[in-house]
């Protein structure tokens, strides 16, 4: 059991969600969370939870100086690597900021560990735990699955700056004997997400009547898992997962656009329909399909991802737990009934409350 975690990223959707867990499932573990809020980040995240066992560090994991002293101040003995520019659309936007955080900030992180752990007894006993993505392998066809030995094939600047990471993690093993372990999981659903992923962008959408934007035909196939279903894989790797090895993680859900936004536009109609404080909330006279736009499709949009978790299955014992359509009701009830905290991000309140605490952002 380690105990003093470095969390990266901890402040934005699937870091959260882990700090959560991490805090129910262990009893002594100390937490550090490095994050440096950016617009994905945010404090309210990690709200309520216990601060004598959370430490909360603004800062960049690009700042090499910030990094080191920490691991030193801390005594990290683990490191669960969140931190990463996520949004593919944005990269397509923009993919300077991707190869900073994702490639460079992963180096940084890299280094440091080698620096800190710097004896045979620590690297015994330590752990960098590095958060990947099944984008690092492409696109499927209509059939087949992603295993940790497809070859790399990443499609957008998120998803090579994601390899690119991956690669210098594999070469920290094999070179240094660093103790790294990567994961490669599809895409996570649930709370916390931040309103530009697909889910919780169709769910507010919905709820608030306005248009639902599906890329190119909607047939686009992605691997649905529930984020505490991720959060346990990744706690299973930290503690028993082998040295050096990537293990893919996946719900074994695999769904089209199309089908998810026409499950999110009944789920809220017969939510609105039940409550009529909610109904007067979100007036929406017809069926919410009606707000369906098909849309021009992403550039280079990966067609289909689909997980075969066989690996982390067999070998440490991790299944998913909750099924689709239970994690979507829970999802979206979590959105209807937390509207406080979607509401700060749309307005842009988050963004200056944390400012005044913590500094501009850069
Ligand atoms: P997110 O965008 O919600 O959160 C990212 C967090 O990292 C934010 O809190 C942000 O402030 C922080 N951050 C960004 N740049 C930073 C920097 N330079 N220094 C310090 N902190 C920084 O992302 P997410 O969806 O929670 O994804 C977390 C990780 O999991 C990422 O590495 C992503 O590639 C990976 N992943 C995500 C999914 C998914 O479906 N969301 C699936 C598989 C893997
Ligand atoms: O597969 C894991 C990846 O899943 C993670 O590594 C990424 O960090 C995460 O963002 C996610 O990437 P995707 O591109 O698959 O997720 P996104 O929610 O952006 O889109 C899911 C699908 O929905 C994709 O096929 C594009 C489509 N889409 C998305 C948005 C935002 C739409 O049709 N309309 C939209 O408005």
């Amino acid at each position: 059991m380690r105990s003093n975690v470095l969390v990266t990223g901890g402040a934005g959707f699937i870091g959260a969600n882990f700090v959560r867990h991490m805090m129910e499932s262990t009893e002594e573990v100390k937490i550090i969370v490095l994050d440096s809020l950016t617009y994905a980040g945010n404090l309210d995240n990690l709200s309520g939870l216990n601060a004598a066992r959370l430490k909360f560090v603004k800062g960049d994991i690009t700042d090499a100086s910030l990094v080191e002293s920490l691991f030193e101040k801390e005594k990290i003995d683990a490191v669960v690597n969140f931190a990463a520019e996520s949004h593919v659309d944005r990269s397509i936007l923009g993919p300077a900021a991707f190869v900073e955080t994702n490639i460079m900030g992963t180096f940084v992180l890299l280094e440091a560990a080698r620096k800190a752990w710097n004896s045979p007894e620590a690297l015994e006993s330590a752990r960098f735990v590095h958060v990947s993505t099944d984008e690092v392998y492409g696109s499927l066809g209509e059939t087949g699955y992603f295993t940790e030995e497809t070859p790399y094939s990443p499609n957008s600047p998120y998803s090579a700056s994601k390899a690119s990471s991956d690669h210098l993690v594999r070469a920290y093993f094999h070179t240094y004997g660093l103790p790294v372990l990567t994961t490669n999981c599809s895409n996570n659903y649930g709370p916390y997400q931040f309103p530009e992923k697909l889910i919780p962008l169709m769910v507010l959408n919905a709820l608030e009547g306005k248009p639902l934007p599906v890329y190119g035909d909607g047939k686009n196939v992605r691997d649905w898992l529930y984020v505490t279903d991720h959060c346990k894989a990744i706690e299973a790797v930290l503690d028993r997962g082998r040295l050096g090895e990537t293990y893919n993680i996946g719900g074994r859900c695999e769904m089209q656009n199309i089908e998810i936004v026409n499950l999110v536009c009944s789920e809220v109609d017969f939510l609105v329909e039940l409550d009529e404080g909610l109904a007067l909330r979100y007036p929406y006279e017809e069926p919410r399909k009606a707000l369906i736009k098909y849309v021009t499709d992403r550039p280079g949009h990966d067609r289909r991802y689909a997980i075969d978790c066989q690996k982390i299955e067999t070998e440490l014992g991790w299944k998913p737990e909750v099924t689709f359509e239970e994690g979507m009701k829970q999802t979206i009830e979590w959105y209807v009934t937390n509207r406080s905290w979607w509401e700060a991000i749309l307005s842009g309140e988050y963004l200056k409350y944390y400012d005044e605490q913590y500094g501009n952002r850069g």
